[in-house]
């Protein structure tokens, strides 16, 4: 019988290059009845025995992870069971020990193993900075062997990189990545390429839309499935239906020739970037079942023709704006509500915004020990200006982020600017000024991308100096805005 081929993430985990997806459970439990974890467990063995033994989850699919843990507990005593990918989503505020410690340790009880194949992290905001508390958190608790490998999810090409600059030993990183949606194709394939973080590629059906079932079809009007109803906003926002059913088109004319299904050309897409270790399919267990399917996948190859017919359909469409992972930080929201109601209530400020003392306006505190010691704020607001101090990649009142990495260091001051902005009133979008103080004038390439990755559209006036800074910093950056002119 044949098997999907496998690939390692690092150097112990031995994973099928298709990974069944659970967030589908989550939907099918959406009315509150749960699925029989050994019914659900069954199906799932299905998957396993036919060589699609690697299972990916997350805190929030329902009882997904309970229904893993059951199928797990069969191979009890035997030297392979699945492996299960899972992750955890935590409310955005302070990542203390305790509380990751607690987040991982539920995850360890419901799969009941007492090791996390791969554990992927999502963060909400980069602007609260907790989410590398986190991750070094993790990181100790790999060190202890409670977790395998530590991966992140929806994590843009900067924020992989300055985690990765801070000591994060990441392996994966859970992306959207389709015909539909090739931001993961660009800059992030690169930063892969560079460090070994290999990608988990989700959405490349864009939930079931790129099949046979869609061609020639009119648009849907109403969504039944969650899964459906996230892609459906990641088709509008590449051009429409119309531009989606050329690139059907496009696909079925290749399916035709290779004899196999338009799905089989979309995962081929994905799986033969380099960057991707694996696709992540996903399964409504019991409803339907792809796996023949799936698997013609593997047993041929997209020729430069085809590379050319699709490139024509890409060129035809929008792409889809922004970094991977931006879908769910800023709009347009492509997540299935279209926001984050599903998954938040309200993302709490990084920062203290206070009254000054002597003066009719606000300050902003980040809680730092030296701001009363020395007489600063973060900001200063006053009537409609703000005023963001020279800013550090300073974390916790006295680590220096990313040491010697100027362009990581940078993207995590931006998130402070934009944090203190927020907090002040204020948006990164009404920043009329910046100032770049660089300690070593050849750094100011990777320095400048992280400023024109925040301001690329904003285009404040700015300054760019060496300086003489102090501590161990690379970088320091300020800004001025005034609130409501953008
Ligand atoms: N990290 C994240 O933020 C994130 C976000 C979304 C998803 N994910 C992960 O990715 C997994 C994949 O889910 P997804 O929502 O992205 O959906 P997807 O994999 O793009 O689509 C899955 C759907 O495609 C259809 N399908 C599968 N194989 C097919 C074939 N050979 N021919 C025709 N149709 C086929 C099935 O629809 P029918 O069941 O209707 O037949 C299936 O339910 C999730 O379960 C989850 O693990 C992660």
């Amino acid at each position: 019988m044949q098997r999907p081929p496998r690939t390692m993430i690092g150097k112990t985990l031995d994973i099928s290059r298709m990974v069944c997806g659970l967030w589908q459970v989550a939907d099918m439990e959406r009315a509150g009845t749960t699925l029989d974890p050994a019914g659900a467990a069954d199906h799932l063995a299905a998957y396993a025995e036919a060589g699609f033994d690697t299972f990916d989850m997350a805190d929030h699919y329902g009882s997904a992870e309970i229904i893993t843990g059951q199928l797990v507990k069969r191979y009890s005593g035997q030297p392979r069971r699945p492996v299960a990918f899972t992750k955890w989503c935590p409310e955005p505020g302070p990542m203390t020990r305790d509380i990751v410690r607690r987040g991982v340790q539920e995850r360890l009880d419901r799969l009941g193993v007492a090791r996390v194949d791969l554990l992927q992290f999502h963060w909400w905001s980069f602007e609260h900075p907790a989410w590398l508390d986190a991750l070094h958190e993790m990181k100790a608790m790999q060190e202890e062997g409670l977790i395998g490998a530590i991966g992140v999810t929806n994590f843009d090409t900067a924020h992989l990189s300055l985690a990765l600059a801070d000591g994060i030993p990441l392996a994966t990183n859970q992306v959207s990545f389709s015909m539909v949606d090739r931001r993961a194709a660009g800059e992030l394939s690169e930063l892969c390429k560079a460090s070994g973080v290999r990608l988990l590629a989700y959405g490349t059906l864009c939930g079931g839309f790129l099949s046979e079932r869609w061609l020639g079809k009119p648009e849907l009007q109403h969504i039944a499935d969650w899964s459906k109803s996230k892609y459906k906003r990641f088709i509008d926002a590449g051009g429409g239906w119309d531009k989606f059913q050329t690139l059907l088109a496009a696909s079925g004319r290749i399916a035709r020739k290779h004899g196999v299904s338009i799905s089989n050309v979309a995962t081929r897409w994905v799986l033969d970037h380099d960057s991707v270790a694996a696709v992540i399919i996903g399964a409504r267990l019991g409803e339907s079942e792809h796996r023949d399917d799936n698997l013609k996948a593997f047993g041929f190859a997209l020729d430069s023709d085809d590379h050319a017919q699709l490139a024509e359909a890409f060129a035809a469409m929008t792409p889809i704006p922004g970094d991977c992972g931006d879908e769910y930080r800023k709009p347009p929201f492509l997540t299935a509500s279209g926001d984050l109601s599903h998954h938040l209530g309200a993302i709490p400020s990084a920062y203290e915004a206070l009254p000054m003392q002597h003066r009719n306006g606000t300050r902003v505190s980040t809680g730092s020990v030296w701001e009363p010691i020395a007489g600063y704020s973060r900001a200063v607001r006053v009537k409609d200006t703000i005023y963001v101090s020279g800013t550090t990649a300073t974390h916790s009142s006295s680590r220096c982020v990313a040491p010697g990495d100027p362009g990581a260091q940078a993207v995590y001051i931006l998130d402070k600017i934009a944090a203190s902005l927020a907090a002040a009133g204020g948006r990164i979008e009404d920043v009329v000024r910046t100032r770049i103080y660089l300690r070593d004038a050849a750094n100011w390439e990777p320095v400048s991308r992280a400023h024109g990755r925040v301001f690329g559209r904003i285009l404040p006036a700015n300054t760019l100096i060496e300086a003489k800074l102090v501590g161990a910093y690379e970088v320091e950056i300020e800004a001025d805005a005034v609130v409501g002119t953008s």
